[in-house]
């Protein structure tokens, strides 16, 4: 997996005791599948909330407890752990392990490995909201914040205890995204090859009303596009995301224009022009209902199903590849198909008027459509290339860096 940015990185995980722990579960395994090693400390209270039975099978590798354990310390001392990685995160990091990071405090294993490391650390706060408003937390998150300790979360929502507000733990998926702009700065300290592009992307399904509470739309996930973004927006592209609704959160680092119908995508991607770039990941609705209701459509006895005239979306990705002024200088799109993959998507390429197109086969037999894997090939002006099977992260990162030595070459050619 040599196309993830967080390949062979080695993350010290410090799992604190709190309700959100389960979700440390996922990050490990995220972390796993795009190639970091992950080592775990559980604090006393985790053991509470998950087992390390649970994170070790996950892990691959025992869980990292008690401060005097022996043979730990024979193994790997407490120095040796934090030394050893690349990055600490703390998730959840409980009201207390805040208080102990900012105070030195270095009671049990957790937070003695948090004050003998030399290295980032990133924490993931996850508490009662009036904890996490208290203010002796708000006094140790400046100090934390001044120290330099990153932090991701905590998000506002409904909490495990009925109450609502600020303190609940940033979802697994911004953990990942925060790790992996960590690392890619660290990959990029000048800005990333993409520095100074500027770059439009399309992703997720369009909703198209029908009435008020009632709409057409589609399967998408919205994945593909928003691992695109993550992953130009961490090779240094300004990065612009216009994305119909999904339930995933805002990459870091990038615009966000969250919109609902077709022709309200074009109007934001018109908006966001000029653009080096326009990558058409969305799976706009091809067809809208031609005057949707004012209100509610009411079932009356007796009389027959209302029949839904459609009319045609604009079409995005044509549009933006044939503009005479401000047209993007790679323009991509996407094939979706089920069935001669290949012969499909040259037609599509040159039908659309776009310079690449992305094919792959969404097939249900296949398992691409909201699924994490992705098998691609590239159609250019010059031919195919066959990419193999791979996570949708790992299919963005190489998109961006294809795109990166595309301008790179290009400048080199002036
Ligand atoms: N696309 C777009 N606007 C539309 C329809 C499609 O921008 N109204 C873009 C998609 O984002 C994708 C590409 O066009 O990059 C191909 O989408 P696809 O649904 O495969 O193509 P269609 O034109 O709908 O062709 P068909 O459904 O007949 O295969």
């Amino acid at each position: 997996m040599a196309e993830s940015i967080l390949s062979g990185r080695r993350v010290l995980l410090i799992i604190g005791g709190g309700i959100a722990a389960y979700k440390s579960l996922e990050l490990i395994r995220r972390l796993r599948e795009r190639g970091a090693s992950v080592r775990a400390i559980m604090t006393a209270a985790a053991h509470e909330f998950v087992t390390p039975l649970s994170v070790s099978s996950l892990s691959g590798d025992k869980v990292y407890a008690d401060l005097f354990d022996l043979t730990d310390e024979a193994e790997m001392g407490h120095i040796e752990l934090s030394r050893d990685a690349d990055l600490l995160v703390v998730a959840p990091a409980t009201a207390d392990l805040m208080a102990k990071m900012a105070h030195g405090i270095a009671g049990d294993l957790a937070s003695t490995a948090l004050l003998a490391t030399d290295k980032k650390v990133l924490i993931a706060p996850a508490m009662n909201v009036r904890m996490w408003t208290h203010r002796a937390t708000q006094r140790n998150f400046e100090t934390l914040l001044a120290d330099g300790v990153d932090f991701v979360g905590p998000n506002e929502g409904d909490m495990a205890c009925g109450e609502y507000g600020p303190g609940r733990m940033a979802e697994p998926a911004e953990i990942l995204a925060a790790i992996e702009a960590h690392f890619a700065a660290l990959a990029f300290p000048g800005g990333g090859p993409l520095k100074g592009k500027r770059v439009l992307i399309t992703s997720g399904p369009t909703h198209e009303p029908i009435d008020p509470v009632r709409y057409l739309a589609n399967r998408s996930s919205g994945k593909q596009g928003y691992a695109i973004a993550q992953a130009m927006a961490r090779l240094g592209a300004e990065t612009v995301l216009v994305s119909g609704p999904t339930n995933l959160p805002s990459p870091p680092g990038v615009t966000m224009t969250r919109v609902e119908t077709a022709r309200e995508m074009l109007s934001a991607c018109e908006a966001a022009l000029p653009a080096d770039i326009a990558i058409c990941a969305a799976a706009v609705a091809d067809w809208r209902v031609a005057s949707d209701a004012e209100q509610k459509l009411k079932k009356q006895p007796g009389e027959q199903a209302p029949a839904l005239m459609l009319v045609e979306n604009p079409d995005i990705l044509a549009t933006l590849s044939h503009l005479t002024t401000n047209r993007p200088r790679l323009v991509i799109g996407f094939a979706a198909e089920t069935e001669k993959v290949i012969e499909h998507a040259v037609a599509k390429r040159q039908r659309k008027g776009c310079d690449w197109i992305v094919a792959n086969d969404v097939s249900p037999a296949t398992g691409v459509m909201g699924g994490d894997l992705n098998t691609v090939h590239l159609i250019t002006r010059e031919g195919q290339e066959d990419w193999p099977l791979l996570p949708k992260q790992a299919v963005a990162e190489r998109l961006a860096r294809r795109i990166a030595d595309h301008f790179s070459t290009a400048k080199a050619a002036e």
